[in-house]
């Protein structure tokens, strides 16, 4: 019997593109905002057929699909190509760009240059950048009025995880959280339509969520904000180990891939495999005419 939650694909999903408006719509109704990662089209067809609200092509990529120790070593370019592939499998939900590591910190022009490839090449709805302290502020600040939706993200932020002491969670102490809460509230006062919060309180977030008026959206912040992020790889189970206190498994397919790859080389070494009904035929006149000739 599965250990796993109960799965089905919503029938009501709605065929419209989820936009800002509705995302706004959704906070105000109290109803849940959605959103998973995704890295390529097979990824953002399944994300796009079980009708989540908000994709996000992460930089989690860098380790997830492209096996990278963490996501600092990943390139624009890198990042872009997964954009582009999961951009093609999706119909309706809003698509949020990731921006790397070292391609938005150096200065605002280069920040907006880098949102503006996302929008353009890829088709990205926003982008997403990590930090509150200053720089990620002028920078989400710049990409703003230059007219791409920035997403925040604060507690957690991945890319800076040496700077921050490793991959632990933030805000623990009434110092800490309040620089987490002074963070949010500096990029929703520059125009974020929207901020993740990972690895921090539940306290902590929904007392923070409180004084803000954006869509929060958590990863390993509790209940109480305005929806949930998880990483597609984590959820379903296609990577090793247990992951962060936050994951919660719906199903473990690294597993499943495995079995199935397995039993094809079983079928392969053992001649099972291909069968009559996988080949192609040619009429027996046709064969004899070929094998006068060679
Ligand atoms: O890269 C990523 O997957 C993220 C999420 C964890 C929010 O930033």
């Amino acid at each position: 019997m599965s250990t796993f939650p109960q799965i089905t694909v919503p029938s009501d999903a709605s065929s419209l593109p989820v936009t800002l408006p509705r995302l706004l719509e959704k906070q105000a109704l109290g109803e849940p905002i959605v959103m998973v990662t995704a890295y390529d089209y097979p990824s953002a067809v399944a994300v796009d057929k079980a009708g989540v609200d908000m994709v996000l092509v992460g930089d989690s990529g860098a380790m997830t699909v492209l096996g990278y120790e963490s996501t600092v070593p990943v390139s624009l370019d890198e990042i872009l190509m997964l954009a582009k592939a999961t951009r093609r499998g999706l119909t309706t939900p809003f698509l949020v760009g990731d921006l790397p590591f070292g391609s938005y910190e150096v200065s605002d022009e280069q920040a907006v240059t880098t949102a503006m490839r996302f929008a353009k090449e890829a088709g990205c709805d926003a982008v997403k950048l990590e930090g509150g302290g200053p720089v990620s502020v002028a920078r989400a600040k710049a990409i703003v009025q230059a007219g791409i939706p920035v997403m925040g993200h604060v507690g957690l932020t991945p890319q800076t995880a040496t700077a921050l002491g490793g991959y632990k969670a933030q805000g623990r102490s009434a110092d800490a959280a309040e620089r987490v809460a002074r963070e949010a509230l500096a990029l929703e006062a520059v125009g974020c339509f929207s901020i993740v919060f990972e690895a921090i309180p539940s306290a902590v977030a929904e007392m923070i969520h409180d004084r803000l008026t954006i869509p929060v959206i958590g990863i390993g912040a509790g209940p109480n904000v305005d929806g949930q992020v998880l990483v597609f790889h984590d959820l379903l189970g296609i990577r090793e180990g247990r992951g962060a206190k936050f994951v919660q498994r719906y199903a473990d397919l690294l597993t499943e891939m495995a079995a199935g790859v397995a039993a094809y080389a079983d079928d392969v070494r053992t001649g099972r495999y291909p069968g009559p009904e996988h080949g192609y035929a040619i009429a027996p006149a046709e064969l004899a005419a070929l094998r006068e000739r060679i």
